[in-house]
């Protein structure tokens, strides 16, 4: 078994370890406070943990205050102080990370295919309706059933137009193709462009195994700069889920390990929630629930706990509370709320605790070996061993020049597609590109990983991971297309 994980030691003279179990790490968990009280060390700390285990990391850097990870911790007060406090010998350390960025300015670029993304997600980016959605998801089947393959955002504009174009027959053949949801979609799309969402539909897509890597057996810590990418925060949560549902669709089940596969930090975790409607909600609902047997872990981060619905804060069983504010009604609802999820310790009173938390302080539970919560206690966090705050320019460069994934991302491919397909059945008829030996490989993600990450870092890999992915979603298009549809669908569009 893996050790336990010590995350803080409780405020009273006793100072009890406090331990996270690596093997009920994938039970999730909840970093929750008032702004300022802490919860960026905390997550910091609990990833700097993981990865010491060995277990890889996903997080996004919304205040641009995570990188610090990346460098070994210097002589800060409050950390010096904190361990002094703890009777903890501090040992200065680095993880090693990987950056990602949607906008491709502040680490590797992420990219994924309109295809993989599926109508539904889509059509939350656009902020649809009902009508619009059906009619986005029509689109996709008519790209299905004519072997078009979407890959960016101007094959979607191509097939748009073409549907436009051909709405009487598509009527007849598929259902109401009504112009002004066609204008509606049009619409979304043109407004995401603006925002810069174009640089994130594309090729080469984001391979899953590149988020899961090691170095000298320490988990490596993706870190996704996310501070643009918040000013348009249903991207930003879209994406988020895009990532968890291709996690939770291409992983196997793995029932119990003694740690995670991979931690996922959902930071601003609000934003997910937001206006999402109710069918979506249960959907990540769902997913969140099912994600943990493929030994996932999902750690959401907010201020205020009454963000996250009830069936999602009851999956949540790592707790690390910091202090609230109780200026208003809406404050004490969530002392309460937050109260009532812990299980009692009669030394405390929860209510009263939580609003007087010191900064890095916070009601701390986390599940026992058996899954259940333990009795809350009142604890200090640990100080990190990395530095808190973000790094530099020229660290930056460092870690993207030196990361595994270097160049592997840097440069668009641009393939033949619905784009070009639709425009050449209006010129000469374009001959369909022929993916070759790639078609070989049956899983999309996992074997094309194993076969070619282990080999070095080459460009040309990624171009062939990339066409091998293609090519399957060109199969998918061709004979039973279900199987990438069917894919989010499962999730996203109910099992079929
Ligand atoms: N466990 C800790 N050990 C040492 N110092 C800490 C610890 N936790 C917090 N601090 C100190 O408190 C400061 C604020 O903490 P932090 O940035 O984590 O707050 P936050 O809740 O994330 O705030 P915000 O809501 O603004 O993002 C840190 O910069 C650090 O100096
Ligand atoms: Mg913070």
């Amino acid at each position: 078994m893996t050790d336990p994980l010590l995350i803080a030691k409780t405020s009273d003279a006793s100072l009890t370890d406090l331990m996270l179990l690596p093997n009920m790490a994938n039970r999730h968990g909840l970093i929750a406070g008032a702004t300022g009280t802490g919860k960026t060390v905390s997550l910091q700390v609990l990833a700097e943990h993981f990865s010491s285990i060995g277990v890889p990391v996903f997080m996004a850097d919304v205040k641009g205050d995570l990188t610090g990870i990346s460098q070994p911790g210097k002589d800060n007060p409050r950390v010096v102080e904190r361990a002094k406090l703890l009777k903890l010998e501090l040992a200065p350390a680095a993880c090693p990370v990987t950056l990602w960025d949607v906008f491709g300015e502040q680490g590797h670029p992420v990219r994924a295919t309109i295809s993989e993304m599926g109508p539904v997600l889509l059509a939350r980016i656009f902020n649809l309706n009902d009508t619009q959605s059906g009619v986005l998801a029509l689109a996709f089947k008519i790209a299905d059933d004519k072997g078009l393959l979407l890959l960016d955002l101007k094959d979607l504009r191509a097939l748009l137009a073409y549907v436009g174009e051909n709405a009487s027959q598509f009527t007849t053949d598929y259902g109401n193709v009504s112009p002004a949801s066609i204008g509606a979609i049009q619409r979304g799309l043109l407004t995401l462009e603006q925002q810069g969402g174009d640089k994130f539909f594309g090729e080469p897509a984001l391979v899953l195994d590149d988020l899961m890597q090691t170095v000298d057996g320490k988990g490596v810590i993706n870190i996704l700069a996310a501070d643009k990418l918040l000013s348009s925060p249903r991207l930003y949560s879209t994406f988020l889920l895009w990532m968890l549902s291709e996690l939770f669709e291409n992983l196997p089940e793995v029932g119990d390990r003694d740690k995670p596969k991979l931690v996922f930090f959902f930071d601003e975790a609000h934003l997910l929630f937001n206006e999402a409607p109710k069918e979506l909600l249960e959907k990540i609902e769902q997913v969140v629930r099912l994600v943990r047997s493929k030994g996932i872990g999902i750690y959401f981060v907010t201020q205020n706990p009454l963000d996250i619905p009830d069936t999602v804060l009851g999956q949540l069983g790592n707790r690390v509370q910091h202090a609230l504010r109780a200026y208003t009604p809406r404050d004490q609802k969530a002392v309460n709320a937050a109260a009532e999820t812990f299980r009692t310790n009669p030394k405390l009173d929860i209510t009263k605790v939580i609003t007087e938390l010191a900064v890095g302080e916070a009601l701390v539970s986390f599940l026992d070996d058996k899954g259940r919560p333990t009795i809350v206690e009142r604890a200090y966090i640990c100080p990190p061993n990395s530095q808190i705050g973000p790094i530099t320019a020229a660290q930056r460069s460092a870690l993207l020049a030196g990361s595994l994934v270097a160049g592997q991302y840097e440069k668009t491919v641009d393939r033949e597609s619905a784009f070009e397909k639709l425009k050449g059945r209006r010129g000469n008829e374009a001959t369909p590109a022929v993916p070759g030996e790639s078609v070989g490989f049956g899983s999309i993600f996992g074997k094309i990983g194993d076969a070619l990450n282990g080999s070095g870092n080459s460009r040309r890999e990624t171009v062939v991971q990339s066409a091998v992915k293609s090519a399957t979603l060109a199969m998918a298009s061709e004979a039973g297309r279900r199987i990438i549809r069917g894919v989010l669908g499962s999730i996203f569009g109910g099992r079929k």
